[in-house]
């Protein structure tokens, strides 16, 4: 095998953000882009000589000539084996899955999770460590420091590899092995749910399903999971066919983007469950007939009710939440006595809690469940989490956030996001923001007044490293909070989210609708932000 080293010279743009590094395509396509960046990885890791690497990814536009690329740098590098998806096809959770169990040194991850994909749209990179997770800050803080310095990289001269055939070739000590995406997932499954009452549930009618897979990664899985394994009728599953572009849509499971299933949930026909994922399979959107569950009531429904989900039956040990998500989970926690911790946005931080067993579920307002079944939010295995509940309640899925409600009360939420500001208008929100915090505790807003005005810092309670900067919060006496942070996933300009938050005891008022009952602190968070007025926007991009 030929390895050649070639020369070549640094972007100063190769910063990992929330997760991973994300960028158009027609950046990625610059000369040596991608090499420099995959370079730089390398070159940070240590002890990797002859152990495995997986790779995989959404199936978006360039993932196919970059997995033929790191196939090359993977071999140069010295790294011993290569397992990939069929067709450089892998879910996020599935690779999670992958790593683990094959004890893989490490894995690349193509995506850009839920980002449009397509010749003009965006592309991402990332690296998940051994344990299955996305590298942790220590790590993507390396990549960057080293792509700035960068000046050559290594890649065989080796031909393209046929990554639709499953099997295994060797180039002399070097072994790619392209495997079924979907199989090792699947047993995974099978191992965490009742798949015996689920098939049953299905197959006698109880439970109707429509999950969209949005031209996504999750159409393969879904179809063999949902379909062929639990005997759900084949239009169950729609828009399954993964494409480059994402058959030109956003590939983010919300009721905004995942339109189709929105109009069939809110209607007389609707099914039982109705549920969508993202472009890597990581996200995942439940609804019921004409309910839709907000992520943050959905992890904290899980929680209280995860006893009746076979691999959970023991209790959990612990819970967490990003910080912007609602404080649904901290009662059942509460209620349950044990610890619920509040970890800066981005599934990185969930990693050392759930490896140290302090945690067993998880999750982000922004769509994302998980446990401690991988290291990555998991789209499907949210759906199955739900469709197990049905079937052990035997509850439409609305009753059985009414019960929650009535039990724990409701935390009334929101996110209003504001896409693609001007990078100095945004700096300036945050700054006008930030200069208001020594001032705004015990101010009073109508009924609301200030208990505390932050910014968020998380100090990991396993390795005692720091995370500043996390985000700005507001709370309030009466347990409401608004949050401010720019997103660190985008690629074009900046985009502030707003998080929305109220807390509800009395049931009359449980079925408001959220942006009437959080008017009040709508109206408040652009008295404090001025996003509105600084950009001449009149609403939000996004609402969810
Ligand atoms: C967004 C979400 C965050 C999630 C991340 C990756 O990041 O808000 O919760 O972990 O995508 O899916 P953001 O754009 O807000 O930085
Ligand atoms: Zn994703």
């Amino acid at each position: 095998m030929q390895i050649v080293s070639i020369p070549t010279h640094p972007y100063t743009d190769q910063n990992p953000g929330t997760s991973g590094l994300r960028k158009k395509v027609t950046v990625f396509q610059q000369p040596d882009y991608l090499e420099n960046f995959v370079q730089a990885i390398f070159d940070s890791l240590e002890d990797y000589s002859g152990k495995t690497l997986v790779l995989g990814g959404d199936g978006r536009y360039f993932n196919r000539p970059a997995i033929q690329t790191i196939i090359k740098m993977a071999a140069a590098n010295g790294f011993g084996e290569l397992i990939i998806g069929q067709g450089g096809l892998l879910s996020t959770p599935a690779a999670s899955n992958l790593i683990r169990k094959n004890k893989a040194f490490g894995g690349l991850i193509l995506s850009a999770s839920h980002n449009p994909g397509g010749r003009d749209e965006d592309f991402g990179i990332k690296y998940n460590v051994s344990n299955g997770g996305p590298a942790p800050e220590s790590h993507t803080d390396a990549f960057y420091k080293r792509s700035l310095t960068i000046s050559s990289y290594k890649i065989a001269e080796i031909e393209d590899t046929d990554i639709d055939r499953i099997g295994s070739r060797h180039i002399e000590n070097f072994k790619i092995t392209v495997i079924d995406p979907v199989a090792d997932y699947a047993e995974l499954m099978q191992s965490i749910f009742d798949f015996g009452l689920l098939k049953q549930s299905i197959g006698s009618g109880f439970i109707t399903l429509l999950f969209d897979a949005m031209h996504a990664i999750t159409g393969p899985y879904a179809k063999r999971i949902l379909v062929d394994m639990l005997g759900a009728t084949p239009d169950s599953v729609i828009n399954a066919e993964p494409l480059e572009d994402f058959g030109g849509h956003h590939p983010d499971p919300n009721l905004a983007h995942a339109q189709e299933l929105a109009a069939r949930m809110f209607s007389p026909t609707a099914p039982t469950l109705g549920a969508a994922s993202d472009g890597d399979g990581d996200r995942n959107m439940i609804t019921g007939s004409n309910i839709f569950v907000t992520p943050s009531d959905s992890l904290a429904i899980m929680a209280a009710n995860a006893r009746l989900i076979p691999a959970y039956a023991y209790g959990l040990s612990g819970v967490a939440r990003s910080m912007p998500t609602s404080q649904a989970v901290d009662r059942v926690a509460a209620s349950y006595n044990i610890p619920c911790y509040e970890t800066p946005t981005g599934w990185k931080f969930f990693g050392n809690l759930l490896d140290a067993g302090k945690i067993t579920l998880c999750g982000e307002e922004s769509f994302g469940t998980g446990s401690n079944h991988v290291r990555e939010k998991d789209g499907l295995w949210a759906v199955l989490f739900w469709l197990n509940l049905i079937a052990r309640k035997r509850q439409s899925v609305a009753d059985i956030v009414h019960e929650h409600w009535r039990k724990f009360g409701r935390d009334i939420y929101s996110r209003h996001d504001y896409e693609a500001i001007e990078s100095s208008v945004a700096n300036s929100i945050v700054e006008r923001l930030r200069s208001q915090l020594p001032e705004l505790p015990s101010q009073a807003f109508g009924e609301f007044i200030v208990k505390y005005a932050d910014e968020f810092s998380y100090e990991d309670p396993v390795d005692g490293s720091v995370s500043k900067n996390q985000g700005i919060r507001i709370g309030f006496e009466n347990g409401s909070r608004i949050i401010f942070r720019l997103s660190g996933t985008g690629t074009v300009g900046a985009t502030l989210r707003i998080y929305l938050e109220k807390f509800e005891v009395d049931a009359s008022s449980h079925d408001q609708d959220a942006q009437v009952s959080l008017s009040e602190l709508i109206k408040l968070a652009e008295q404090l932000c001025e996003v509105k007025k600084r950009t001449g926007r009149t609403e939000p991009t996004v609402i969810t």
